[in-house]
């Protein structure tokens, strides 16, 4: 069994091993709380729950529950709850940013075009709340409530700055605090309060999925440069392409000579990589040492989580959740 290795770090299906029994059952629930009165919606919870999804804020959800206490059915639900938030701020995502593409398949603007898809995307917000209010627990709803909130603002702040090649390190880490971190945070604490730990265990678990959920983002941005469309499952250089100044390339900007910065805007104001190639962009970001630089940045991130959960008790969801700290910056999708 996968917890005779103290001492060696876990892989990834070992982990997944340790929640599996529970990630069943919340799919289970989120198969269930996906039907609605109208067809429209029922086919798209069905293209949204199969087609894949790393489930990475359930599982954390779930390992942060059963390190600090008994698995129960609140925890399973909020579990739920949190991938019916993420599903949803990913439709709506889509639709914004004019995505074709979401885990390897045509993205749901792209099948059933916009104004459906804000639709569905407001009913799934609604449905996973619905749930969450099945606990009648006020703490519980606040820390959802203000979550979404925080990542709505998230992406507000970013439709402000598309095309903005000023965007400071500030400013994107305030927007990435919003848009990802809050959810990660979200999360572990749900599984804390799952278990009814009390506040301060709450926030230092917030705190350790924060410094995840931010790293997850940086290495979501140096991806986004560096890897595949098949293996991401979304196109690559797509950031720029929609108008995002993302770290990698805040970084190589600070020393780019002027002929460099002007690629960047070509491709800023063209929407599209016609003019500049791709191939050019990367060159400005290694040269200057941007993703480089990034991935210092998620590193100590990780490390800082990694301190933070090892301040708990050595068990071997404990484990799990260091060992997934690994796995977030090492990640190819
Ligand atoms: C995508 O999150 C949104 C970001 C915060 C970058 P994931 O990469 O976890 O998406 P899925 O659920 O695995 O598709
Ligand atoms: C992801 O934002 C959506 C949220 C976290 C709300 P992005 O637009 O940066 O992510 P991808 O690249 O579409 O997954
Ligand atoms: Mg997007
Ligand atoms: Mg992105």
């Amino acid at each position: 069994m996968a917890f005779g290795k103290i001492g060696q770090a876990l892989s990834a299906v070992e982990i997944f091993d340790l929640v599996r029994t529970d990630l069943e059952k919340v799919e289970r629930e989120i198969g269930l709380e996906s039907v609605a009165s109208v067809e429209a919606i029922n086919y798209i919870n069905q293209y949204l729950q199969s087609g894949g999804g790393k489930r990475l804020r359930p599982i954390l959800v779930l390992l942060s529950g059963r390190m600090l206490g008994d698995p129960n059915p609140t925890l399973i639900r909020m579990a739920a709850v949190v991938e019916m938030i993420h599903t949803a701020t990913l439709v709506h995502d889509d639709v914004i940013d004019l995505a074709k593409t979401r885990r390897g398949r045509p993205s749901i603007n792209v099948v059933w075009g916009n104004h459906t898809s804000v639709l569905s995307g407001d009913w799934l917000y609604m449905q996973a709340f619905q749930l969450a209010l099945r606990e009648r627990s006020f703490p519980m709803l606040d820390v959802l409530i203000n979550l979404t909130q925080m990542m709505v603002e998230g992406e507000l702040l970013q439709l402000e700055r598309i095309g903005k090649i000023g965007v400071t390190e500030a400013d994107y880490f305030e927007l990435i605090d919003r848009k990802t971190a809050s959810l990660f945070s979200a999360c572990a604490r749900l599984g804390a309060m799952s278990a009814g730990t009390g506040e301060a265990v709450e926030i230092r678990m917030a705190d350790y999925a924060w410094n995840l959920g931010i790293a997850f983002q940086l290495v979501d941005d140096i991806l986004d440069f560096t890897s595949r469309e098949k293996i991401l499952g979304k196109p690559v250089g797509n950031d720029l392409r929609e108008g995002k100044v993302t770290l990698p390339l805040i970084y190589a900007l600070e020393t780019a000579d002027a002929e460099e910065r002007k690629l960047v805007e070509t491709v800023l104001a063209d929407g599209n990589y016609d003019q500049v190639p791709f191939g050019k962009i990367l060159n400005v970001l290694h040269r200057h040492r941007g993703i480089e630089r990034t991935q210092e940045r998620a590193q100590a991130f990780t490390e800082k989580a990694r301190t933070i959960i090892a301040g708990f008790p050595a068990s071997p969801y404990q484990k799990a959740l260091t060992a997934i700290t690994d796995l977030v910056t090492a990640r190819d999708h």
